[in-house]
């Protein structure tokens, strides 16, 4: 067993610096790798797409190589996206900026004077699990709807899941298809003019298609407090720290190829072209990030969040911002709460390491919470690979570092 971890963390340490370029200079290997990489993805080609999305595969690993060689904060890695078209990649968007403005600069009666140094609402059971969109441009109806989720929590003890489906099917009914894309806002004014309701998920399913708007056959599940219309946010970091002191707010940013390789950390997208087209949910902030809950399941990023870095441009992240006005009602919301995301954002003060090399077949050396807590870099390689069981000496040629993991002398 220790030869087992002691080879396995050879692997490790020199795959960071290593493995991917490696990898990626041999054809023979980068095949494997495609290879691994479809098996693990669920992927299947026929021979002359298989081309095709070999070549899509290997500039997005070349992308992955380069982005986690040249972040500090953040680190990248293969996901579904690796091997998709530029189309392909569109259908996981959907805010259409057509006729929207940024918003205005904030009044000073918006800048808050005793702001918290951090706030983060998925340490307060007020954020729903991460939820997937699917390759249907709705991000429009999630973002507005985990704007909405923590505020109503905030007003009525409840946390529930709402229905984008309500949004998707109702707000372009009769104009245009909602998978191509919309406004946040307009879910909220939709709201507004039907009684400030919206149905529940429970009640109307989310499925990544536009179909006939149901909300008359559904009951509201806007019990204490109504939708009465929105607020924008003032278009700058200090207007959106202030308003998520409130609650979670409905943003909007630029995803480039390079964010959609996100898989940890705190990211600084420098390959931004100030053209905004994908709307999240904003859920906190610590003095170092503001995190943003995205909308394309737990195994993007970091369980489906991210971490935007404080004081940087963020690809136009607070200029689009807005959350619903709530009108308190005299009825009480009795029924149970749903399930909170579980995500515990970790202080990012240092970059995680990359996807480990090593597989954890084996159930050799047991993560465990206690042991491993303080430390950040176990969190990526649960079961095998690193320090969460003391694995007594380095293996030959490897020293170790100060936070306790063998690598060579000039990596530490
Ligand atoms: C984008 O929004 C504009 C203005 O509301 C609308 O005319 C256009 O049809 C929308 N585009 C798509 C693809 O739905």
């Amino acid at each position: 067993m220790k030869i087992f971890i002691a080879l396995c963390l050879l692997a490790t340490t020199l795959s960071l610096e290593h493995s991917l370029r490696g990898v990626l200079r041999s054809p023979q290997e980068t095949l494997k790798l495609y290879g691994d990489y479809k098996a693990k993805e669920h992927l299947q080609y026929k021979d002359s797409e298989d081309r095709m999305r070999l070549m899509l595969f290997r500039s997005n690993a070349e992308l992955v190589a380069q982005a986690n060689e040249e972040s500090d904060s953040a680190v990248f890695g293969l996901n579904f996206f690796s091997a998709m078209t530029e189309d392909e990649k569109r259908q996981y968007l959907g805010l259409n900026i057509t006729g929207h403005l940024p918003n205005s600069a904030p009044l000073s009666a918006d800048l808050m004077t005793d702001v918290p140094e951090s706030k983060l609402w998925t340490d307060e059971e007020a954020v729903t699990a991460v939820k997937n969109q699917g390759s249907c441009g709705s991000c429009w109806t999630f973002g507005a709807v985990g704007g909405l989720e923590t505020r109503y929590q905030q007003v009525s003890g409840k946390l529930r899941n709402f229905a984008e489906q309500e949004y998707l099917d109702c707000v372009y009914e009769g104009k245009r298809n909602g998978c191509n894309g919309g406004w946040p806002d307009d879910c909220y004014t939709y709201s507004a003019g039907k009684g400030g309701r919206l149905a529940s998920t429970a009640d109307y399913g989310y499925t990544p298609s536009d179909g006939k708007c149901k909300s008359s056959s559904k009951p509201d599940a806007m019990i204490a407090a109504k939708i009465s219309g929105y607020q924008s946010v003032g278009r700058t970091e200090t207007a959106n720290i202030a308003a998520l002191v409130a609650g979670s707010l409905s943003v909007a940013f630029e995803v480039t190829n390079y964010f959609q390789q996100y898989s940890g950390g705190i990211i600084k997208d420098t390959t931004c072209r100030g053209r905004p087209n994908h709307a999240v949910t904003a859920v906190g902030y610590t003095p170092e990030f503001v995190l943003v809950k995205n909308s394309w399941g737990t195994s993007w990023g970091d369980k489906g969040f991210v971490k935007f870095a404080r004081n940087y441009h963020n690809c136009d992240l607070f200029e689009y911002s807005s959350y619903p006005k709530l009108t308190k009602t005299s009825e009480t919301d009795s029924t149970p709460s749903d399930a909170a995301t579980d995500y515990k954002a970790e202080d990012g003060d240092d970059k995680p390491d990359p996807e480990p090399v090593c597989e954890d077949k084996k159930q050799d050396c047991v993560f465990s919470k206690r042991k491993c807590k303080r430390n950040k870099y176990a969190a990526k390689c649960q079961k095998t690979c690193k320090k969460c069981e003391d694995s007594g000496e380095c293996p030959s040629g490897t020293i170790k570092c100060e936070d306790g993991i063998c690598r060579h002398e000039h990596m530490c």
